[in-house]
């Protein structure tokens, strides 16, 4: 059996996501039980898939050096701050509202959302590591440390870190929106 972890998997199969064939991505948006909730959901996927590229966009510019460090510091410190946030409040949301719905909506769910609950802890414990190396990149530019190394490793955890997030919102819609599509979103509220 292959290895579902997150980090590890490239995808996960239509055992888990047992609806997905039945509502494949391209009609997600035609389907006639496509509402606010799910376009909301993919709002959200796509606002955090943003604020991730926009943090290493700005990671690489330090590198590349087309951003001194007090240019880097000014759109760096306010860019993950909003992306931890983000990417927190939006979990806890789903931990505690709204996963629970859809286990209850059938009880071949439980399986898929047991996934996506572990993937939720294995990316808390990244953002921390991430947080913790912003820090050292920051003392580091602040002239204590070694900036190219801190910066060369902030790099590597944020690639990391994106990793996860990417896999984590992609197996997440195919479980979610076809649930919705399928069940309705009544059935949510
Ligand atoms: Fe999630
Ligand atoms: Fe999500």
């Amino acid at each position: 059996m292959s290895d579902l972890t997150l980090g590890k998997r490239s995808s996960i199969g239509d055992d888990l996501a047992y609806l997905r064939a039945a509502h494949p991505q391209p009609g997600w948006r035609g389907h006639t039980n496509f509402g606010q909730l799910a376009d909301f959901w993919l709002h959200v996927h796509a606002s955090l898939r943003a604020e991730a590229a926009a943090i290493d966009t700005t990671v690489k510019a330090l590198l590349g050096g087309r951003l001194d460090p007090a240019g880097f510091q000014r759109r760096f410190v306010p860019e993950l701050n909003r992306f931890l946030q983000h990417l927190d409040a939006h979990h806890r949301i789903e931990d505690h509202a709204y996963f629970p719905k859809f286990r209850a909506l059938d009880p071949r769910m439980a399986a898929g959302f047991d996934l996506l609950d572990g993937d939720h802890h294995t990316i808390h414990a990244a953002l921390v590591a991430n947080a913790d190396a912003a820090r050292t990149l920051l003392a580091a530019l602040g002239g204590s440390g070694a900036p190219d190394r801190a910066a060369a490793d902030y790099a590597a955890r944020t690639d990391a870190l994106l990793g996860l997030l990417h896999r984590h919102l992609a197996d997440e819609e195919d479980l979610v929106i076809p649930a919705m599509l399928e069940h309705g979103e009544r059935s949510l509220a």
